[in-house]
This record gives structure tokens, C-alpha cells and sequence, in this order.
């Protein structure tokens, strides 16, 4: 059994807990950021292939308290690298620390890698690694004193679909795009409008959702070079996960920006994730958008005012997003901004509201439901 982590932006924690129980593993612990799990190797290929939420998967190789460098060396030196990091294995060693007395984060890098190197002379009794090999990088994390040891199994964050190559002004990341999605109450039979698309991200990650399309089904990760887990596991989950995709449903999405530039980049990102033929992009001016059907529900990811337009222009986006969905009680809307007056400015008060980050901006997920439609 492994003890692996799966991390995420503070705010998605329970949307991940969600996916990895999901996937049939059993989950031990949530904390900021942070969901443990328990596994064995093929849980690492499905949790990097199918989390949409999370940023990364950890294998855990150990846990303790550590006050000193000399408790830090130690410990870190009686775990068992050597089932994991080949002889020729190539490492490095990154580190946090947060409320701990070891506080010198590159002091305690440099007792890692010493610990480990020690204990993989010892067992392979060499004096000199060549690293042509596979790719491990080790975290130390201390917390409270504590530390957690860790190899990242994902390499490039799992946002990094493969899809995105290029990206218009301010695009929102594809983990959080797809956990907006999650929140809401979009299904893949009903309209989902985006009219400050941008990049497209949130209409991707609909359209992908809506086909069952797994979110890292695309690309590689770095754990795919260990020898540890066999290449038939990567082939078996890879198959099944094709397999699934459901090619039958044909989602109904419109996407929509002022800027023609980020439209183009749409639509290029959208075929790259072969969803190109279900989303109806269009250059539209928001005050120009007309909801395109009876029921639906819009999720979008405005500009804000720090990182795009000016105030006064932002707040005027807002207005115009209000009125387009004023009395349309069919219609839910979902918005993420980091504008405190948000639903003063669009007329209502939201139904819901839900603290998350974009980036390193703190903002909120405004949630407004509308009716759904008859069975
Ligand atoms: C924060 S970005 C959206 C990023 C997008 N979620 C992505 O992943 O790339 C906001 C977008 O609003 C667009 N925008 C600004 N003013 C607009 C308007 N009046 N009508 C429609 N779109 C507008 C900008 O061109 C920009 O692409």
C-alpha cells in the first residue's frame, strides 16, 4: 500500500477528495491544499490521468517530527530510497517550510539530498551516481515541525493539459476552469455559455467533461520513466480511458470575446483537444450576447479589475452581464471575480459563494441558480 498526495489550489480541496474517491481509493486525510490517499502504482497512472482538480500527485516515502538538521538527516536517511530511485536515477530536492524551527528552506534541501545520497551509496555501494536515469524529485515539506518526504510522480502540474499552447491575455488554469465546472450544476445536456471565453479554457474543459474525456489522458508524466510501475499499466489504464470517452454526445456550448486574437486562440486550443466541432465560438461584445436557448447556465471568468480593464470599465461589464440574465430565471450563472462589490453591481445576490484563488488572487465563485429544465 502507498501513501500518496494529491495536491490542490486552496478552495478545491473537496472537489479533488471527490474525484480520488471517485477512482475507488480510499482518502485519510484532507488539510489546506493537501489530500492524502492511500494506493498501490496503478492509483498513481489513474490519479495523474483523471484528476481534473488537483495540481499534482505525491508519493509519500515518509513522515516525522524534525526540530534539528541532525533528527532531519537521520529520518530522512533510514527511508527506503532505494525502492524507488534507481541507481542511475537523476534527483533534486526542492523544499517548504511553514511554523517550523528548520525555517532555512535550502539548509534543509541540501541535508536531504545528503541523507539520500548517503543512503543510496550505502545500498548500492557506489561512490558516484552517474543520473542518466529516470527523473525523481524529492519535496521535503515541513509543517509544524514535521516533516513529509515526498517524490513527485507528476512532473509538468497537471493543468497542463497539452491542449493550451498558446494562451490569450490572463487565461484562467485548466484545474480551475474544470473545478468551476464541477461546483456548478452544468450537465453535458445542457447549454453552458461562456461570453468572456478568452482562451476558451472553461469551454474545453466542459466539452472534454461532457465526452467523459479524461483531463490528463493527453499527456505524459514523469513517473512514466520509473521502472517501478510496469508499461502495461500505463497502456491498460490508457486503453480503458479511451474507452470511455463517450463520442455520442454532442455538448451544446457557446463561447464568446470582444477580442477576435483570443478566438482564434480558442478555437486552435479547442481543436487541439478535439473538441473544435462542439463549441460555437464567436467575437461578440458582451452587451451583443443573447442567451441561446431556453434553459442554461453561463460560467465565466470575467475580467478583473487588477489584472485586465480599469474599474469603472469592469464594473460596466458586470452591469451588462446582470442585465442579460435579469428575470431569467431558467438561467443559473456562475462567475469568478475578485471584485468584493460584485453582486451589487450585477443587481442580485448570489445564491452561493465560495472562496477560491485564481493565481495568487483571492476571489470568489458567484453562484446564481436557475430553474432546470423539465424531465
Ligand atoms: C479573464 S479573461 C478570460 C480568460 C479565459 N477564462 C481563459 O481561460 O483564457 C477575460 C476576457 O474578457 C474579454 N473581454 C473584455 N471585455 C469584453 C467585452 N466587452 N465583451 C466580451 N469579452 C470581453 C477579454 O478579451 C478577455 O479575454
Amino acid at each position: 500500500m502507498l501513501n500518496l498526495i494529491a495536491t490542490s489550489t486552496f478552495g478545491l480541496e473537496a472537489t479533488v477528495k471527490r474525484e480520488i474517491t471517485a477512482l475507488g481509493c480510499k482518502i485519510t486525510s484532507v488539510s489546506d491544499g493537501r489530500i492524502d490517499f492511500t494506493g498501490d502504482t496503478a492509483s498513481i497512472v489513474n490519479a495523474n490521468i483523471s484528476l481534473g482538480a488537483s495540481d499534482r500527485v505525491l508519493l509519500v516515502i515518509g513522515e516525522f517530527d524534525a526540530a534539528t538538521f541532525d533528527e532531519l538527516f537521520e529520518k530522512t536517511k533510514a527511508l527506503n530510497w532505494q525502492d524507488w530511485i534507481t541507481k542511475d536515477g537523476k534527483f533534486t530536492v526542492t523544499g517548504k517550510s511553514v511554523k517550523s524551527k528548520l525555517f532555512s528552506v535550502p539548509d534543509c534541501q541540501a541535508i536531504v539530498k545528503k541523507a539520500v545520497v548517503e543512503k543510496l551509496k550505502q545500498f548500492h555501494s557506489v561512490e558516484w551516481f552517474d543520473e542518466t536515469g529516470p527523473e525523481y524529485k524529492i519535496q521535503v515539506a515541513l509543517l509544524k515541525d514535521k516533516a513529509t518526504l515526498t517524490i513527485d510522480t507528476t512532473g509538468p502540474s497537471l493543468h497542463k493539459r497539452g491542449y493550451r499552447k498558446l494562451t490569450h491575455k490572463a487565461p484562467i488554469k485548466e484545474t480551475l476552469a474544470y473545478a468551476m465546472i464541477e461546483l456548478s450544476y452544468w450537465k453535458k445536456d445542457r447549454i453552458l455559455l461562456d461570453p468572456f471565453c478568452g482562451s476558451g479554457t472553461i469551454a474545453i474543459e466542459a466539452a472534454l467533461k461532457a465526452r467523459n474525456t479524461a483531463p490528463g489522458l493527453f499527456r505524459s508524466f514523469v513517473c512514466e520513466n520509473w521502472p517501478q510501475i510496469p508499461k502495461l499499466e500505463w497502456i491498460k489504464i490508457r486503453k480503458e480511458k479511451y474507452e470511455q470517452i463517450n463520442t455520442a454526445v454532442i455538448p451544446e456550448i457557446y463561447a464568446s470575446d470582444i477580442d477576435g486574437e483570443a478566438i482564434e486562440i480558442a478555437k486552435h486550443c479547442a481543436e487541439q483537444a478535439n473538441v473544435g466541432d462542439f463549441i460555437k465560438f464567436e467575437q461578440k461584445d458582451v452587451k451583443n450576447v443573447k442567451l441561446p436557448g431556453e434553459y442554461g447556465v453561463v460560467i465565466t471568468n470575467p475580467p478583473y479589475g487588477e489584472r485586465l480593464l480599469d474599474e469603472n470599465e469592469v464594473n460596466g461589464l458586470y452591469k451588462t452581464l446582470g442585465a442579460l440574465l435579469k428575470g431569467e430565471d431558467t438561467w443559473s450563472c456562475y462567475v469568478i471575480t475578485s471584485c468584493e462589490e460584485f453582486e451589487i453591481i450585477y443587481g442580485k445576490r448570489a445564491d452561493a459563494k465560495r472562496k477560491l484563488f485564481n493565481g495568487n488572487v483571492k476571489a470568489d465563485y458567484y453562484q446564481y441558480y436557475g430553474k432546470r429544465p423539465p424531465r
